[in-house]
């Protein structure tokens, strides 16, 4: 169904034929724009910002690109399209019919999956509110907000489900995602990761890089979902996500491009020197938010995992390409634990493993990431290579949690991580550095800060001097 922008809330759900929803959507309508104005970036009520509007769910050409002024951003709720044919892909109920409605039984865990996932949506957009201050270039500041307004949209495809399909409870837990905040001491967000600062433009594009992608993680295994609205909600928000892993994954790259240009040229690694990025900081810088992502995707061994796959809600990254029965009764999966003094691989339950497993793709997603940054490295002579640190390395959630393990995955004594950590994750001089590098931003199109190389090539093929934001 295509998109319908003559409505106060554009939709592909045919809004206007349920007035009840329409009407409580519209009364949650000017709470967000509230939360947006107050929680949102900060001073750019009238910045014209060059943005991409959602005009179809098309894979191919769904985009539009123009200026707008962001609050005028029209945030709204658009469903991939339904297949009536779609069947559930494993579990239980493997081979009926994905669910139209919430099935009795499944009410509060689906509820709580999608509270918590939505959680996430706006969290990001507090975290990031004040970067624009700081920003190294109108290129860089138009992927912040492009990635802060989609986020405000998944905010909008969760509190759908929620007012569509929950009833009261619904209508009270999208009232409670604008008063949650990131990082406040009394109604923090959910999850820790979400709490964390992202204080400098490396933090956010590390953040984009590893965080952003858990979400594709998860909405990817909940797009398998049986729940079918939760399904085609979450193949869109994917198609959305790519781009902030984009931005992630360019601008780590366009950091250590430009490090690695001056390596060569001034024939130094002193790069603080130069007022550019040190090579092990962006190490450092990469380890921690690697880290605490990989805490976002829960406990190794979980009977909650266990019971959303049985009762098909949450299935596996990719779960109609995988060959096996996609019912994993008597299956069993490898993780890692650390046992009598080292790290050793132990077989459990495949169900119990499914959080494992997810992390396992998430992690190999990343390690290509990592791959092309160092061909960067390679490409310019440079001998050093960047590296994902052991999934046991500075965790706070699971297994390895009250464990202190080495990034090449060696268990250690306290006192030889308390040694040997500044060298592992940012210190409080790191973050100082960083943060001196910051600002003011750079807002003569064209132009850039002097840490980070240029993109390849600008967004939507505009000119290297477009104006992607115009100040007013
Ligand atoms: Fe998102
Ligand atoms: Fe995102």
């Amino acid at each position: 169904m295509s998109i319908d922008y003559t409505q106060l809330i554009p939709n592909n759900v045919d809004l206007a034929s349920d007035r009840r929803l329409q009407r409580a959507l519209e009364n949650w309508q000017p709470r967000f724009l509230d939360w947006w104005k107050g929680m949102g970036p900060d001073g750019t009520l009238n910045f014209d910002v060059y943005l991409r509007t959602a005009v179809s769910t098309d894979a191919n050409g769904w985009a539009h690109f123009g200026h707008v002024k962001m609050p005028e951003y029209r945030w709204g709720i658009f469903l991939a399209d339904r297949d009536p044919e779609r069947t559930i892909a494993f579990g239980d109920h493997k081979g009926k019919p994905a669910w139209q409605e919430v099935p009795g039984e499944l009410r509060s865990t689906l509820r709580r999956l999608i509270v918590t996932q939505g959680d996430t949506e706006p969290a990001s957009v507090e975290q990031q509110r004040l970067l624009g201050g700081t920003a190294p270039s109108l290129y860089d500041l138009r992927n912040l907000f492009q990635v802060n307004v989609e986020e405000g949209r998944h905010l909008w495809a969760m509190v759908y489900l929620l007012h569509a399909y929950f009833g009261r409870d619904g209508r009270e837990e999208a009232e409670a995602m604008l008063e949650r905040h990131s990082g406040d001491p009394d109604k923090p967000r959910i999850l820790g990761a979400f709490n964390e600062k992202t204080p400098d433009w490396l933090s956010f594009f590390m953040f984009t890089f590893f965080t952003d992608r858990d979400g594709k993680y998860q909405l990817a295994s909940l797009a398998e979902s049986g729940f079918d609205p939760l399904s085609r909600t979450c193949r869109f928000m994917l198609t959305e996500e790519a781009h902030h892993m984009f931005v992630g994954e360019s601008g780590v790259g366009r950091i250590v491009q430009r490090t690695a240009e001056l390596m060569r040229e001034h024939r130094t690694d002193d790069l603080r020197a130069l007022g550019a990025i040190d090579l092990p900081t962006i190490q450092r810088y990469l380890n921690f938010h690697f880290s605490v992502s990989l805490d976002l995707f829960g406990q190794e061994a979980s009977t909650n995992a266990a019971n959303y796959y049985t009762q098909g809600v949450k299935g596996r990254f990719l779960e109609t390409r995988i060959d096996d029965d996609h019912v994993l009764a008597g299956a069993a999966y490898e993780i890692e634990v650390a046992e009598e003094g080292r790290i050793v691989r132990k077989a459990v339950p495949a169900l119990h493993a499914l959080n494992e497993r997810l992390r396992t793709d998430y992690v190999e997603d990343c390690a290509k990431g990592v791959l092309r940054w160092n061909k960067i490295l390679e490409r310019a002579g440079v001998a050093f290579e960047l590296k994902l640190p052991h999934r046991g390395f500075n965790r706070r959630i699971g297994a390895f949690a009250d464990r202190r393990i080495s990034p090449d995955g060696k268990l250690l004594s306290e006192a030889d991580w308390q040694a040997r950590v500044a060298g592992w994750l940012p210190t409080d001089e790191d973050r100082a550095y960083i943060t001196s590098l910051m600002g003011p931003a750079v807002v003569q199109p064209g132009k850039y800060a002097h840490w980070i190389a240029p993109p390849a090539r600008g967004i939507n093929n505009q000119a290297a001097d477009f104006e992607y934001v115009r100040f007013n």
